[in-house]
């Protein structure tokens, strides 16, 4: 299968002072990622591991420090963050993002947002412009009333249908949404979900889905992928890692996931990673940065990282020097 977007040791650092010294914050550290057309692809990760830090450098609304973000085989690494919004490869990538209320302009209403993205994204004039908004709109279930209304004057699904409508207008290859359904209340959260996922299959779209919410992205994605501390430690297909998750870390994510896995399962005990995660400021290259929260943690955690490698002969990968193969059973 070709990729449609794919990463090859990205990296992004934040200096920051400690102490009087500049001190480099790894964010998002040498990470290699891949996307296929019409894949749905999940990435996971307590908060601040990197996962917007990383869709920003794939969506090239921010620079690297290093590495490659390759779409559809063209360098963008090369195109500044600040010029991207002009490339001709803007429309068919597109983000939707995590709050509505802050991603809405206020001063615009429902249609003079979509209308904007119409006019940088597909060029059109006035009247088609106008009629493209209205058939936008019907995709995303948006009354053509509301259109003229303010994002004050729409609820939180309302303002969220005209996030995603704004991102669609181009028709993406691909949708890259962080945490789409975050702001929203639980019962709304699932007709968006429901309305991403349909719209995905009409407009024959990948989707780069981040979530803090594992039951989602059990539910739509096809592959996942773990991110700890700037790095991916885990991928594989969704239903393989929740059946039989094999990093320590991502066992104690699906751990913490009521009724997720069996009290009486062998090994439930150690399943879960206690303390906070290690400080993203120049983190020792030279152990594994689990270590201190992993019920493992022996010897060679403590001497070198572990680095992504295959375990078996299927599509999985995993940064442990002692990954479980054990499969739980869920309920
Ligand atoms: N502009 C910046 N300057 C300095 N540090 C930053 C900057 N942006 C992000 N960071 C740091 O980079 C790390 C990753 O942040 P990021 O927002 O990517 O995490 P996240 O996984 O999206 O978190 P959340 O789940 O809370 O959205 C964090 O330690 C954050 O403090
Ligand atoms: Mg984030």
């Amino acid at each position: 299968m070709s990729h449609l977007l794919e990463s090859i040791d990205l990296q992004r650092y934040f200096p920051v002072r400690k102490n009087g010294e500049t001190r480099q914050l790894h964010a998002v550290d040498g990470i290699d990622f891949h996307l296929a057309a019409g894949e749905t692809v999940g990435l996971v990760g307590e908060s601040g591991c990197g996962k917007s830090t990383l869709v920003r450098l794939l969506t090239r609304t921010l620079d690297p420090s290093a590495g490659q973000v390759r779409f559809r085989n063209h360098d963008l690494g090369l195109i500044r963050a600040r010029d991207m919004a002009r490339h001709p490869q803007r429309k068919n990538i597109q983000m939707v993002f995590q709050d509505p209320t802050d991603s809405l302009n206020p001063r615009y209403t429902a249609r003079q947002t979509i209308a904007e993205s119409v006019r940088l994204l597909c060029g059109l004039g006035r009247a088609q412009a106008d009629a493209r908004v209205d058939e936008v709109a019907d995709w995303v279930g948006l009354p053509h009333a509301l259109l003229e209304r303010y994002p004050h004057q729409l609820s939180g699904g309302q303002k969220a249908r005209v996030g995603i409508a704004r991102a669609i207008v181009s028709r993406p290859a691909l949708l890259v949404l962080d945490e789409p359904t975050a702001a929203l209340d639980v019962s709304v959260q699932t007709v968006i979900l429901q309305l991403l996922d349909r719209l995905k299959r009409e407009l024959e779209m990948s989707f780069l889905f981040v979530s803090h919410d594992l039951n989602v992205v059990r539910l739509l994605c096809d592959r996942v992928l773990v991110m700890y501390l700037g790095q991916i430690v885990e991928s594989g297909n969704t239903d393989a890692v929740f059946h039989a998750p094999a990093h320590p870390y991502t066992r104690a994510l699906i751990a913490s996931l009521p009724g997720a896995i069996d009290g009486q399962t062998p090994g439930a005990a150690d399943l879960l990673v206690g303390g906070d995660p290690q400080s993203p400021i120049d983190p020792d290259p030279n152990r594994c940065r689990l270590l201190g929260r992993c019920p493992r943690g022996l010897a060679p955690c403590a001497e070198a990282a572990p680095v992504l490698s295959a375990i078996d002969d299927s599509p999985r990968q995993v940064a442990c020097f002692y990954p479980t193969l054990v499969q739980y059973a869920r309920h």
